[in-house]
C-alpha cells in the first residue's frame, strides 16, 4: 500500500519521552516528545526535535538545560494532559498529578514516576525543516534498578512507545544472536 509521504513518521515506533524544563523564574514545564534519539557516545549526546513555538524550546533556549524522562505505559493516559497547550508557566507536571524531584546536575526537575532520566545541557540547536533539532550533552544518567539488567528490560519497565496520534505500543524483550 502506498502512503502519502506526510505519513512517513508513522512507520517508526519511537520511545515516548517527557522532557522537563524550567522558565527563567524556575517554574517547571513538561511535554511529551517522540521525535528523539541518542546521537553520539563521546561526548554523550541526545537530541529531541521540537516545534519552534513550544514552551520546551523557549525554556531550553533561555536556560540551556533539560531532563529527558523515560516513561512507562501508565503515562499513556496522561498524554492528553501533558500535551495540552497550557499558558506559559502552568506546570503540566502538577496538572497531571505527577511528582517533581530535584535533578542532581541541572535545574529542571525530574519526574519521579519516570523509570530513567537523562540530565542534559544544551550542546547545539538548529532549525531543521519545521522543527528545531535540540542536542543536549548528557551529564547524568539514572535508571530504576528493576528496569536494567545488562541492558534496559522494556518488559519490566513497561516502556511506552509512540507510533502516531493516540497509537502507542509496549515492547517485548527478545535476545537475538550477534556476530
Ligand atoms: C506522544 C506525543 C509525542 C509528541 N512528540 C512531539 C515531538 O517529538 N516534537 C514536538 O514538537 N511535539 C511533540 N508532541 C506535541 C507536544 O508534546 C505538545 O505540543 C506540547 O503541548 C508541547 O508543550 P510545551 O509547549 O509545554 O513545550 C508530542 C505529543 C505527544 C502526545
Amino acid at each position: 500500500m502506498e502512503l502519502n509521504q506526510v505519513n512517513f513518521y508513522k512507520l517508526n515506533v519511537r520511545s515516548c519521552v517527557v522532557v522537563t524544563t524550567v522558565s527563567e523564574r524556575g517554574i517547571s514545564n513538561a511535554a511529551p516528545f517522540s521525535f528523539n534519539s541518542p546521537i553520539s557516545f563521546s561526548p554523550p549526546l541526545f537530541g529531541i526535535s521540537s516545534q519552534p513555538g513550544h514552551h520546551t524550546w523557549r525554556n531550553i533556549n533561555q536556560n540551556k538545560e533539560f531532563v529527558v524522562n523515560f516513561v512507562d505505559e501508565s503515562f499513556g493516559n496522561l498524554m492528553h494532559i501533558l500535551e495540552k497547550d497550557f499558558p506559559y508557566e502552568v506546570s503540566e507536571i502538577k496538572e497531571a498529578g505527577l511528582t517533581e524531584v530535584p535533578s542532581t546536575e541541572v535545574s529542571p526537575p525530574r519526574i519521579k514516576e519516570a523509570y530513567a532520566w537523562l540530565e542534559c545541557r544544551l550542546y547545539d540547536a538548529r532549525e531543521l525543516g519545521d522543527h528545531i533539532w535540540i542536542t543536549g550533552e548528557v551529564v547524568k544518567v539514572d535508571v530504576k534498578d528493576k528496569c536494567f539488567d545488562k541492558a534496559l528490560n522494556p518488559e519490566k519497565c513497561r516502556t511506552l512507545l509512540h507510533i502516531s496520534g493516540k497509537y502507542f505500543a509496549v515492547p517485548k524483550l527478545e535476545e537475538f544472536r550477534r556476530a
